[in-house]
C-alpha cells in the first residue's frame, strides 16, 4: 500500500447519491454494454490484449459491470470497484461469479506494482480538477511496469453542471470535460507514457468523447 492519502472530493455523497438514483435506468438502457459501440469495443480490445498476462485488472467505476464481465471474457483476472451500492448491486446480480466492491477512486490505494492493467471507462469525469492528478498518481504507482491504464471520458472544455440524467432522473453532479492535452500532461506528470488516443467527435451522449491508453514504463524509470 501506498501510504499518502487523497483528499475526498466535497460532493463525493452527493454524486454517489445521485449514482444510485440513476442505477436502475443505466441498467434498462443498456448503456454499459460496450458491444454496442465499435469504435470503443476495440480499443477496449487492443487494451485487453495488451494487458493480458501481465497481472490482476482493476475496473474503477465499474458501474452495472458489463466491462469487467466483458473483460473476463477477454482472459483478464479482473474485478470491479464502484463509488454507488446501487451500481455495485446491479453488477453482482448481473454477473454473478465476478468480484465487485464499493469504493471511490479516491479511497482505493492499491498496492505498488499489483495491477497488469486499470479501466476508468467513463468514471472520472466527476473528480474536481485538482484530485484527478492525485488519483492517476495512484493508479500509475499502482501498474506494475508495462502495465496499462485506459481512460473513456467527456472531451471538451470547462464543465457541465447537471442535475438530471438518464431519462431526466434529478442528479448532482459535474461533468469536468478534458482536452486530450491536459489528460496527457497529467498523465505525463504521474509518470506514465502515451501509447494511444481515440476521438469521437459524433457521442452518443451528445458530448464527444475521448480514449486514452498509457502506459507505466518499464523497469528503470521511476514513478513520481
Ligand atoms: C457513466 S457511469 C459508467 C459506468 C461503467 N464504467 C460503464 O462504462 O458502464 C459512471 C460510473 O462511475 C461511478 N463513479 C463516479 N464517481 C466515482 C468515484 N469517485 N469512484 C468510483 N466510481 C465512481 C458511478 O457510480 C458510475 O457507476
Amino acid at each position: 500500500m501506498h501510504s499518502s492519502h487523497i483528499a475526498q472530493p466535497a460532493d463525493l455523497d452527493v454524486v454517489r447519491d445521485s449514482y444510485d438514483r440513476v442505477a436502475d435506468a443505466y441498467v434498462e438502457l443498456n448503456l454499459g454494454d460496450i458491444t454496442t459501440y465499435p469504435w470503443l469495443r476495440t480499443a477496449i480490445d487492443g487494451f485487453a490484449g495488451a494487458v493480458k498476462g501481465l497481472g490482476p485488472v482493476l475496473d474503477v467505476g465499474c458501474g452495472p459491470g458489463d466491462l469487467t464481465a466483458y473483460l473476463a471474457g477477454r482472459g483478464l483476472d479482473v474485478s470491479g470497484v464502484d463509488l454507488s451500492p446501487r451500481m455495485i448491486e446491479h453488477a453482482t446480480r448481473r454477473h454473478p461469479g465476478h468480484r465487485f466492491s464499493v469504493a471511490s477512486a479516491t479511497e482505493l490505494q492499491p498496492a505498488d506494482s499489483s495491477l497488469g492493467g486499470i479501466a476508468a471507462w467513463w468514471s472520472l469525469f466527476n473528480l474536481p480538477r485538482h484530485i484527478l492528478p492525485e488519483v492517476l498518481g495512484s493508479f500509475a504507482r499502482a501498474l506494475v511496469p508495462g502495465g496499462h491504464l485506459i481512460i473513456g471520458t467527456h472531451m471538451g472544455d470547462g464543465e457541465i453542471h447537471r442535475t438530471e440524467a438518464y431519462g431526466a432522473i434529478p442528479v448532482t453532479w459535474t461533468t469536468y470535460l478534458w482536452q486530450p492535452a491536459e489528460l496527457w500532461a497529467l498523465l505525463a506528470a504521474a509518470g506514465l507514457g502515451e501509447v494511444a488516443e481515440l476521438r469521437l467527435h459524433e457521442s452518443v451522449a451528445g458530448i464527444p468523447s475521448l480514449v486514452l491508453v498509457a502506459r507505466r514504463p518499464d523497469h528503470g524509470t521511476r514513478v513520481s
